[in-house]
């Protein structure tokens, strides 16, 4: 394979149109030549005097950085939020029963203006980017026309927040499919077509505006959960860094040329969103997602703000973070800690570990825990917002560029920094992945951070029996050893990646690093460190200091990247670095090898590699469909069952349960299953209904139950949780929206209603 030797050559601009050709040749002979494009912007103060740039129609701001192009779009993809099984938490028992917050994609587009240079970064409120998704948006993306084929492989980045309470069965390889029972085609279209849906918007509110973003510190939202593996890192490299975790919340700006408006903010702060528990069953955001409605509801009554403000909470390097800050206990009565390097318990398993988050002694499944983890990401992402005007950084420089290509990652041969030849491997899961973490064990007794014989020998068995890891996969991947060998199991298909996505996108001095797996803090302070050093001395972003942040997981679901130290420790996150110990040293390298097509003087591509298999049309799915739903003898769709009181305090929750139907009917995207309406005066004096909250709105709760599988009954209950501050006093009806799919004949829509009731 000829480019994985010797450097590639990046090609320089030649696409320009003649007219920039003349511009760019008599700019040339005054000073283009000698000097990269972003280095004629020499300081910050001379920046603004500086008009001749050939990316410029206009003269500059004199209070901002460079103008761009920007646009945000939000849409809904909420799959099926029962009888499927939740992504994250690989809990068989985690299957859907109703849904507390929609899930959103925000897409978040950066373009030069005057070219087509240009990038989207998306976020799905899900466990992950992934091939099958990417691939799908892609698609759309191309039904969309020919207004829409700037965007493509290269400069698309398909992010996810990480929750871990959402649908899954939309992955493209078997692996994380095994807990939803297969591949799920509704959800999966849910996801693609509300991605699109969300680029097309953001494509549609394209406008001229500035770039600016700042950093600030949370510290009470997370804390490390595998803290002995980072000690394994050298002293002096610890000793740079205050904590163990990334404390620092990036937040990026995106304001409007024509009103000086804010149309979104995109922020990067590492924290699993595993606030939610995973016996929870009613589909979230978790922490990230909650965090981004705050941030949007707090955008309807701020005047800076753009109508459509789209606010994400995109994940970093979030590996060995945990949000449940007040650490792993023991939940046997024993009121010991778990173990600092194991996670055990004095039972010697680490199934009574569990990790607390800041409101654990309430029982309700780490939703109030969780409102608190998106609360402090919030509040520090929107003090961070309102102060920015007067300590941000502009983005400077004109330049947008965007790579990306695949890496087979089995034997993937390249030096490390000190010469010495070193290969990644086929994916491959160690004996500490089925241990689970302290966020949620896995389903078996192994203990962390054993790296010899497990105390339980079943799954070495099971894993053993699936495929038997070849003597050369033993030996690339000590010290781990092998549970699971999936880089080397590909019947019925693919298991897991071994062809990944490498991708980077760039806006001025601003580098976004976009990860196929989930960076442990020091490895994505390795992994940005790299970038920023590299970008720095070949001038890259001329004499602006760059700026690197780490997002993903995205394009793909490639689990975990450790340090080599942190490798050898073999907890769950080492056991789940797929490709071995230099995995990280290799997407370093990678990273690295494609740098110079970020160049402002940059107008190609890498070679974009071999092509990752495409498993959706050959996915096995035994996730069933609804057969029928009926009402009981003598009710009817949407009837009431049980009404609401008459009257509540503010505070209290406001129940009601209907006779209802299978919410797979129909996922009623970009609507709802349940509103709170609201009496009002209506402008023409009459007395009318007005929505107030839907169930996209995190304190209203729908909820759905069979009751009688045969005949096809179920009921369903809608749940308000009143706020004293958020909830005005006054008449209320709660509805529920439902769609009703008879044995034979069409799916049929129908609402139900209460009685009204007061609330004081
Ligand atoms: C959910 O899991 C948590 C943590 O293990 C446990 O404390 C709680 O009792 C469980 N709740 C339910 C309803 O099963
Ligand atoms: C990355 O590895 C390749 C060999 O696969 C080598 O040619 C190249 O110099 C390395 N690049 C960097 C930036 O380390
Ligand atoms: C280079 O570094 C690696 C990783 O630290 C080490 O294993 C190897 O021995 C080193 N090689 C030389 C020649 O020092
Ligand atoms: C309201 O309904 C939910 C869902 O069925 C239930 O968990 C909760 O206990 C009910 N609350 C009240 C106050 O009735």
């Amino acid at each position: 394979m000829p480019f994985q030797h010797g450097p590639w050559t990046v090609p320089t601009q030649r696409g320009l149109a003649a007219v920039s050709l003349i511009v760019l040749a008599l700019l040339a002979l005054a000073q283009l030549q000698v000097a990269p494009v972003e280095s004629r912007f020499a300081a910050r103060s001379d920046n603004f005097k500086q008009a001749d740039s050939p990316f410029l129609s206009k003269a500059r701001d004199t209070a901002a950085g460079d103008k761009y192009l920007i646009g945000v779009g939000k849409a809904d993809i909420t799959g099926p939020v029962v009888e499927v099984n939740f992504a994250g938490y690989a809990n068989l028992d985690q299957v859907g029963s109703g849904l507390r917050q929609r899930i959103y994609a925000r897409s978040f587009i950066i373009g030069e203006v005057g070219t087509n240079n240009r990038f989207v970064y998306l976020i799905l409120d899900t466990q992950s980017g992934d091939t099958a998704v990417r691939n799908g948006i892609l698609e759309g993306l191309a039904a969309l026309g020919s207004g829409y084929s700037v965007y493509g492989r290269s400069n698309v980045a398909v992010t996810g927040t990480h929750s871990h309470s959402g649908p899954g069965g939309w992955f493209n390889y078997l692996l994380p499919q095994l807990t939803s029972l297969g591949f799920d085609r509704q959800g999966y279209q849910a996801i693609v077509d509300g991605a699109v849906l969300s680029i097309k918007r953001a494509h549609e509110s394209l406008q001229e505006g500035y770039l600016d973003f700042g950093t600030t510190r949370i510290s009470d939202a997370n804390i490390n959960r595998s803290p002995s593996a980072y000690l394994a890192n050298p002293e002096s490299e610890r000793a740079q860094y205050a904590d163990d975790v990334d404390k620092y919340l990036t937040l990026l700006r995106f304001k409007r040329a024509s009103d000086g408006k804010n149309i979104g903010v995109l922020t990067w702060f590492a924290v699993h969103p595993t606030s939610v528990q995973g016996n929870n069953t009613h589909v979230t955001g978790d922490n990230k997602g909650l965090a981004a409605y705050l941030f949007e509801q707090s955008a309807k009554a701020d005047d800076q703000a753009a109508d459509g403000f789209v606010a994400s909470f995109s994940q970093a390097n979030v590996g060995d973070t945990s949000p449940n800050v007040l650490g792993a206990w023991c939940e046997d009565g024993s009121g010991q800690m778990c173990d600092f390097h194991t996670s055990t318990c004095p039972d010697g398993t680490s199934q009574s570990c569990r990790s607390r988050g800041p409101m654990f002694h309430i029982a309700d499944l780490g939703i109030s825990s969780c409102a608190v983890i998106a609360q402090r990401q919030f509040s520090g992402a929107k003090e961070l917002y309102d102060s920015l005007d007067s300590t941000s950084t502009a983005v400077v420089g004109s330049t947008v560029r965007s790579f990306h290509y695949f890496n087979d990652m089995q034997y993937y041969t390249f030096p490390l920094d000190n010469g010495t030849i070193v290969r990644t491997c086929p994916a491959a899961l160690g004996h500490s992945f089925a241990a689970g973490t302290t966020d949620w064990p896995g389903f078996a007794d192994f203990t962390q951070g054993d790296s010899g014989a497990p105390n339980n020998p079943l799954w070495s068995v099971v894993g053993g029996f699936l495929r038997a890891p070849s003597p050369e996969q033993k030996d690339c991947q000590e010290p781990k050893p092998i549970l699971l060998d999936v880089g080397e199991m590909s019947l019925p298909y693919a298991w897991s990646p071994n062809i990944v996505d490498v991708q980077s996108l760039r806006v001025g001095q601003f580098i976004m690093i976009v990860s196929p797996t989930e960076a442990s803090t020091m490895a994505g302070r390795r992994w940005r460190n790299a970038v920023k050093a590299a970008a720095s001395e070949s001038g890259l972003t001329g004499d602006y200091e760059p700026f690197v942040v780490l997002g993903g997981p995205a394009n793909t679901y490639a689990h975990y990247v450790t340090t080599p130290e942190e490798y050898a420790v073999q907890r769950y996150e080492g056991a789940s670095t797929l490709y071995g110990q230099w995995e990280l040293p290799a997407y370093i390298n990678l990273t690295l090898r494609a740098l110079p097509f970020l160049s402002a003087t940059s107008s190609g591509s890498p070679p974009p590699g071999p092509s990752p298999p495409d498993n959706r049309e050959r996915s096995l799915s035994f996730i069933t469909g609804v057969v029928q739903d009926s009402a009981p003898l003598g009710t009817s769709f949407g009837a009431v069952r049980t009404q609401p009181a008459s009257s509540y305090a503010r505070g209290s929750v406001v129940n009601a349960t209907f006779v209802g139907a299978n919410p797979r009917n129909n996922l009623r995207l970009e609507g709802t299953f349940a509103a709170v309406e609201r009496l009002g005066s209506g402008e023409d004096g009459g007395s009318t209904w007005a929505q107030v909250l839907s169930d996209a709105d995190w304190r209203l709760v729908y909820s759905w139950e069979r009751t009688n599988f045969v005949l096809g009954h179920s009921e369903v209950t809608i749940s308000w949780e009143t706020d004293p501050q958020l909830d005005a006093a006054g008449t209320y009806r709660l509805r529920y929206y439902g769609d009703a799919k008879p044995l034979i004949g069409n799916i049929r829509a129908f609402t139900g209603t209460t009685d009204s009731f007061t609330l004081s």
